[in-house]
């Protein structure tokens, strides 16, 4: 990226990013755990799909506003290794709905110069889906915009499984001395290889659980619980997250800087 370039980006960011946050200090990295579709629908006398079929509305929306907003990378947790223990009408109705969307936003999606990615185990999602997967993510690999990366069949624990399993294959083949096996090596084996960690984690709808997402990745995120249902996120309920933060003091294990007066001997 030129110089030039990096400033403008730069101008662009802030004059997008809402008054009250500080444009320097977005996170890279958000990650949201989408939750409440069910419940938004069931409360409006509608069948739990209906909530599914909002929850997309939500989904383009916050792309946007992220997007808009300067974050780099977001990741949404959109269909669970547990998922499919629900009802085969309601897991078939989110396939059916994964694709159509999918097929009608990629246009959308590589104009507006969105890199998307499937996160999870995408083997054993149906063929037209997995078609789709495969052209959207080949069509947009190229873009510099914002990574958009959506979990899908993804469970947290199955992803450390895998990356177990791929780094024991090149340890036995003799490719990788198991004493050389460390942070990085892993990294590089999950779903998310070469992207940063999430900074902030959001969960809609009031629960105060992991659910088997990003287990590795958000070992040091900060945790934004809001109770807003999934299909009603919008700019509001994003800009308290973001908020809330940035209020936060992150320490990484460390302490907070000690104000200059009280550290001279
Ligand atoms: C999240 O909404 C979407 C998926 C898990 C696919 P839910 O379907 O979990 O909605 P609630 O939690 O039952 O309200
Ligand atoms: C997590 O939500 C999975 C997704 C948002 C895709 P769930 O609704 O499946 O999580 P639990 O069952 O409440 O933990
Ligand atoms: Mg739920």
């Amino acid at each position: 990226m030129s110089h030039s370039s990096a400033i403008n980006t730069e101008k662009v960011q802030l004059r997008a990013c809402p008054t009250g946050l500080d444009p320097h200090r977005i996170p890279n990295h958000v990650a949201v755990i989408m939750d409440g579709n069910g419940r938004w629908a069931k409360a409006k006398g509608l069948p739990r799909v209906m909530g599914h079929r909002a929850g997309v509305e939500s989904l383009k929306r916050t792309l946007r506003l992220c997007s808009d907003w300067g974050i780099r990378v977001l990741t949404v947790y959109a269909f669970s290794t547990e998922n499919w223990a629900r009802p085969g009408e309601e897991v078939n109705f989110l396939m059916t709905l994964f694709e159509r969307a999918l097929q009608r936003e990629l246009e959308s999606l590589q104009r507006e110069q969105v890199r998307i990615r499937f996160l999870g185990d995408l083997n054993i999602l149906p063929n037209g889906l997995q078609d789709l997967i495969k052209e959207a993510t080949d069509l947009t690999a190229g873009n510099t915009g914002i990574h958009f990366n959506v979990c899908t069949n993804y469970g947290g624990r199955r992803e450390l499984v895998l990356a177990a399993q791929k780094i024991a294959e090149r340890s036995v083949k003799g490719e990788l001395d198991p004493a050389k096996i460390d942070e990085r090596v892993f990294a590089s084996e999950l779903f998310t290889a070469n992207e940063v960690d999430p900074d902030l984690l959001i969960r809609t709808s009031g629960e105060m659980r992991v659910s088997n997402f990003l287990l590795w990745q958000l070992a040091y995120a900060e945790i934004h619980v809001c109770d807003v249902m999934w299909p009603d996120f919008d700019a509001t309920a994003l800009r308290e997250a973001l908020a809330d933060y940035q209020s936060r003091h992150r320490r990484f294990g460390g302490l907070d800087p000690v104000p200059s007066a009280l550290s001279e001997p």
